[in-house]
C-alpha cells in the first residue's frame, strides 16, 4: 500500500450530513474510504476526457434484432474497430430485444467515437458508454 497522508478538511455542516447520509445508503463503512472513492471517481472522469487517454470500459446496446440490417450493420462496425474491441457479449432478453455489451480499450476519443456510433444506430433503443482509466490511479506497491 502507498504511503498515507492524513487530511483535515473544513466542511459545510450542513453539506457533511448529507453527504453522510448519502455514503450510508451507499453502504460505505467510514467517510474516509468514501472520500477516496469520490476522488478516484473524479480523477477518471478528468481523465478519461483527454482525448489521447488510454481507457478500458464498454459499450452497452439495447436493440431490436428484427429491426432491418441494425445486427448486421452493429457487426461491422464491430469488424472496423476491431483493434478497439477485447470481447462482445450479447443476451437474448426475449423474442425480439437484445443486449450487447462490447468491451472495449483503446483511446478515449476513439472509443467514444464508436459507441456514438453504434448508440445512434437506428433501431438502437437505448446505449451507454462506461469509460474508466487503468493508469489514473495505481497505489505505487501495486
Ligand atoms: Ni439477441
Amino acid at each position: 500500500m502507498s504511503d498515507l497522508s492524513r487530511i483535515g478538511v473544513a466542511i459545510d455542516s450542513d453539506l457533511l450530513v448529507q453527504f453522510d447520509r448519502f455514503i450510508n445508503s451507499q453502504g460505505y463503512e467510514n467517510r474516509s474510504e468514501a472520500f477516496r472513492d469520490l476522488i478516484r471517481d473524479r480523477l477518471v472522469s478528468a481523465a478519461v476526457e483527454s482525448p489521447d487517454a488510454p481507457v478500458v470500459g464498454t459499450i452497452t446496446l439495447i436493440y431490436n434484432h428484427h429491426s432491418r440490417l441494425l445486427p448486421d450493420k452493429l457487426m461491422e462496425l464491430q469488424h472496423e474497430h476491431h483493434d478497439l474491441i477485447i470481447a462482445t457479449t450479447h443476451a437474448h432478453l426475449d423474442h425480439e430485444t437484445c443486449l450487447e455489451v462490447v468491451v472495449v480499450k483503446g483511446k478515449s476519443n476513439r472509443v467514444r467515437a464508436l459507441a456514438d456510433l453504434m448508440i445512434s444506430t437506428k433501431g438502437v433503443h437505448h446505449g451507454r458508454v462506461v469509460m474508466s482509466s487503468p493508469t489514473t490511479y495505481h497505489p505505487k506497491s501495486e
